[in-house]
């Protein structure tokens, strides 16, 4: 059927109406085109299509670069010129927000770009092994499906990982990774992440790795504004390094203003969500006393490193390897302190949220990985008084519907 598409909505599928009223997500159609539809899905409420031929296209289409493009689950926006990508975001984002939290994305909201093609500097890959048991290139795992999807180089990946992988990676399985008996029950489980530092240095990691294996290969250091911040290929680092230091301008400016404006203080900085203590670690300098909460053990040794070479000296550093969620349940923050969080997609858990409600934090320095868990996790806070004073968009994976956000609340 041909249906007229009216917007684009969260996770960049287009909106159209069907004849009878329910509404239609359709895959790969942009606002004002008229497609070709086939229903893939349909409910009571709503449906789901996909493009069959665009009638009337958008004049910013164009011929999606790479070729696995609607197979390869991750880049689903490559049928949008790319510097028209954040102004379709834009819209999107603000419509979320009034959805889910009923309040408007400040006027001055803006989004950050960097490079719309081989910007990701992390990857996690799984090897397809050919008959004689060498590794004849990578797939990747489709997060819906887990169907496996080989390709040979990914337009998004930096140079470094595609060289990587086309090279030595596979020499890497090919030379006896499966023949260390019982590393893998299974040949499909192995899976491989790699680590591009920004300077093209690759590290790597898979399940089974030897203590020196790992401190060889997969330990590597970033720099960012000067500062050398350790971390390894098995843990989480951000992806998109080149437009990195924009995400780290904004949130020095706004730990600086929350100094200045007398609603934070340099007693103490809170990292909750910390990784290997990247936040703390780029803004130690200003405090008396850090304290960084992680859940992840293999992001400890690296936030004790990266925080020990800390000025000045008289600054007191405590590395918490605990669920955030327990630490702010089990502390009392009863000063001004200057508090950063930074969780995961799913944005932050109950608890958590329940500790800032009944806590006397008067500000907030919120990054979030998915606009649409911050806009249910504002909701909550905004009925403890917070409010939004300022909010800004990255453009940390272009080509894909998702953005990174950066809020800072205070009440
Ligand atoms: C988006 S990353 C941010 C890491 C760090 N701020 C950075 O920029 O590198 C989220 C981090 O939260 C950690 N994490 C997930 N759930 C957690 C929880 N309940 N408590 C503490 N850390 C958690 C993950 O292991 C991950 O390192």
């Amino acid at each position: 059927m041909q249906l007229r598409i009216i917007k684009m909505v969260q996770g960049g599928n287009g909106m159209a109406r069907l004849p009878d009223g329910r509404v239609c997500f359709v895959q790969g159609a942009l606002p004002g085109e008229l497609c070709e539809v086939e229903l893939t899905f349909q409910k009571k409420d709503f449906t789901r299509g996909r493009v069959v031929s665009v009638v009337e296209p958008s004049p910013d289409r164009v011929v999606p670069k790479c070729p696995l493009y609607g197979k390869c689950g991750g880049c689903s926006l490559q049928h949008l010129e790319s510097s028209k990508q954040t102004e379709y975001m834009e819209q999107v984002e603000r419509e979320n927000f009034r959805r889910l939290a009923h309040a408007e994305l400040p006027e001055d909201f803006v989004i950050h770009t960097g490079n719309p093609w081989g910007y990701r500097n992390r990857a996690r890959v799984v090897p397809q092994f050919v008959r004689d048991g060498g590794c004849g290139g990578f797939a990747f795992r489709e997060q819906e499906s887990n169907a496996l999807i080989p390709f040979e180089n990914c337009p998004v990946l930096t140079p470094a990982l595609n060289e990587f992988l086309q090279g030595p990676a596979r020499k890497l399985f090919a030379s006896g990774v499966l023949s260390h008996p019982g590393r893998f029950a299974r040949p499909d489980e192995v899976s491989l992440n790699v680590f591009d530092n920004g300077k093209g240095e690759v590290s790597y990691f898979y399940r089974g790795m030897s203590r020196e294996e790992f401190q060889k290969n997969a330990v590597s250091v970033v720099e960012i504004e000067g500062r050398k911040i350790e971390a390894d290929a098995s843990v989480f680092f951000q992806s998109n390094l080149g437009l990195l230091p924009e995400l780290v301008k904004s949130v020095r400016h706004a730990v600086d203003e929350g100094l200045s404006n007398g609603n934070a203080c340099n007693d103490w900085l809170i990292d909750l969500f910390s990784g290997v203590g990247f936040f703390a670690a780029l803004l130690q300098d200003k405090f008396k006393r850090i304290t960084t909460v992680e859940r992840d053990e293999g992001c400890l040794k690296h936030a004790e490193k990266n925080l020990s070479v800390i000025s000045p000296a008289t600054t007191t550093v405590e590395n918490v390897s605990a669920p955030a969620e327990e630490w702010l349940a089990r502390h009392v923050v009863d000063i001004p302190a200057t508090l950063i969080v930074d969780p995961p997609r799913t944005g932050l858990p109950g608890e958590a949220l329940d500790a800032f409600v009944r806590s006397s934090v008067k500000r907030l320095i919120y990054v979030s990985c998915d606009p649409v868990t911050l806009a249910r996790d504002y909701a909550k806070l905004a009925t403890a008084g917070f409010k939004l004073d300022h909010a800004e968009g990255f453009a940390f994976y272009p080509q894909t519907p998702h953005l990174e956000m950066l809020f800072i609340l205070s009440r």
